[in-house]
Order: structure tokens, then C-alpha cells, then sequence
């Protein structure tokens, strides 16, 4: 894992045809997200992120589990996109003017990459802004304030969830469907700030890498991927990012 940007990278993007770039929580860390591992602080640190993230656990308490995510969709209202998500609008911009293809696959509920200005956004695990109906399945945004009532309450009286996947749940096959075109077209693959340990997602390097695109990891700690990767690249994405972008597209 090295500390500084190879050139061999920087080269890389700026002839790639097809770039693919997978988000986890760490990409949203310097804007004031806390990962998800790394979530469970104050009133919440004695609880499980896995224990409160599934379908199971809200059947069993929707009071709790819907007062999590809306504290932690009110903690995402008061944040806003860093320099990472940034660069990555750039990364992107100045791809598709010169022909090329990008494809912005995240793991991330908050939405900062398309508040950021990115385009080419798939959500693979929802959006925490956006509530569902358990009963009738309407789904609302959520921007305001508190929600007040746990678990709140739908206009035809069913409870509404999160609009995020949950461990053990599908994830959208559209969705899916799209990032497997992606992967299937792409030459330059980056992971960034991402555990990449939480399936399918984590399965995404070793298909870019079957066809045989060139892999990158941006992370500011070792990952299990870190070691198959062609470029596996230490330090924070919001200062690695802008780096990357700026040398790759300088002229
Ligand atoms: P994690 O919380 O598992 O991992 C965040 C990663 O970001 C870690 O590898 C950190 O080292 C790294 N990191 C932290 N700050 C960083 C920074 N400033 N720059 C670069 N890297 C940084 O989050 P995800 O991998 O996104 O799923 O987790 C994936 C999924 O697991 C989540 O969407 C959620 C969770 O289980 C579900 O809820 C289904």
C-alpha cells in the first residue's frame, strides 16, 4: 500500500475508456458521516450496527430501529459534500467530455454525490432520505425535521421504513443490473473507502478484474482487497482524490 499516487495511475485514468468507481462510507467520513462501523457512538454505542440494520430487527422493534436511522438522517441533513465527492464530479465531467464512460456505484445512503453535482449515481443500498410504506408501499422523501412518531405512520395507517436495504435483504435488480453492465465494459475499477466485506459489492473487484480492468484501491486503512489490486493507494479520499483528478486531467 503506498502513500502517494503512482504515476502508473494517474496515466491509467487519464486514457481510461470506461471508469468504475464503487463508494463505501469512508468517501463520506470527512463531510462529517460517520462510517458505519464506526456509527455507533453516544446513545447508541452499546448496540450492533448488524443486530439493528435488518429486516428482523425492525419486526421486532420499530421504535428503536426507525429512531436510529432518523437521527442518522438528521445528522446527514447538517452535512454536505467534501473535497472527495468533488473530485469525483470532475473525475467524471471530464471522462464523458472526452468520450469516455463513468459509472458511480455507492453504497452510500446519504446522497452527497449527487448533491455534489455526480450523474452517473447507482444506489445499491437506497437512500435514508426516502421512506417507504411496510402496507401499500408508497414511498416519500423525508428533508424536514424530526419524524416524532417511531415507527412513523403512512396515510393508509401501515408503518413506514427506512428506504434502505438491510442485511439479508435484495438488492435492487435494476440496479444490480446496471452496475453489472458497467463492470462488464469497465478498464479502470477504484474502491473507495469501502470495508469491501459486505456482499455482492465486495464480489465488484474480482469482476472488473475478469475483465480485465485494471484496479484501484483508495482507503485510509488496509482492506481485504488491498493485496489484489493493482494500485492500492493509503490516505484519505477527500485529499487522494483531488490529487488523482488534478494530475490525470491537468491539460
Ligand atoms: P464501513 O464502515 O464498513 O467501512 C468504511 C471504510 O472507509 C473503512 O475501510 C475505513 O478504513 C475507510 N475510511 C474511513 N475514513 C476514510 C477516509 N477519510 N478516506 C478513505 N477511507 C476512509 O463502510 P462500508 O464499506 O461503506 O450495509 O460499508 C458497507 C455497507 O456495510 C454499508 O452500506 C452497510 C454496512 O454494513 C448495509 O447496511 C446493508
Amino acid at each position: 500500500m503506498e502513500r502517494r499516487i503512482p504515476d502508473g495511475l494517474v496515466a491509467a485514468l487519464a486514457r481510461a475508456k470506461c471508469v468504475v468507481v464503487f463508494t463505501g462510507a469512508g468517501v463520506s467520513a470527512e463531510s462529517g458521516i460517520p462510517t458505519f462501523r464506526d456509527a455507533m457512538s453516544g446513545l447508541w454505542a452499546r448496540f450492533d450496527p448488524m443486530q439493528l440494520a435488518t429486516p428482523e430487527a425492525f419486526m421486532r422493534d420499530p421504535v428503536m430501529v426507525s429512531r436510529w436511522y432518523d437521527e442518522r438522517r438528521l445528522n446527514c441533513a447538517a452535512c454536505t459534500p467534501n473535497p472527495g465527492h468533488r473530485a469525483l464530479v470532475l473525475m467524471e465531467e471530464r471522462l464523458v467530455a472526452a468520450g469516455s464512460e463513468f459509472t458511480l456505484l455507492t453504497q452510500n445512503v446519504d446522497r452527497l454525490h449527487q448533491a455534489a453535482g455526480s450523474r452517473n449515481v447507482l444506489e445499491l443500498h437506497g437512500s435514508i432520505w426516502e421512506w417507504r410504506c411496510c402496507a401499500c408501499g408508497a414511498r416519500r422523501e423525508e428533508r424536514g425535521g424530526p419524524l416524532g412518531e417511531y415507527p412513523p405512520r403512512c396515510a393508509c395507517g401501515g408503518i413506514r421504513r427506512p428506504g434502505v436495504v438491510w442485511f439479508g435483504e435484495q438488492l435492487p435488480g435494476a440496479v444490480c443490473a446496471a452496475a453489472d453492465r458497467a463492470l462488464g465494459e469497465c478498464d479502470l475499477f477504484f474502491s473507495i473507502g469501502t470495508s469491501a466485506v459486505v456482499q455482492p459489492a465486495a464480489g465488484f473487484i474480482h469482476t472488473a478484474k475478469k475483465r480485465g480492468a485494471r484496479t484501484v484501491e483508495i482507503n485510509r486503512d488496509p482492506t481485504p482487497v488491498s493485496d489484489l489490486v493493482d494500485w492500492s493507494v493509503m490516505g484519505k479520499s477527500g485529499e487522494i482524490l483531488p490529487e488523482l483528478v488534478d494530475r490525470a486531467f491537468k491539460n
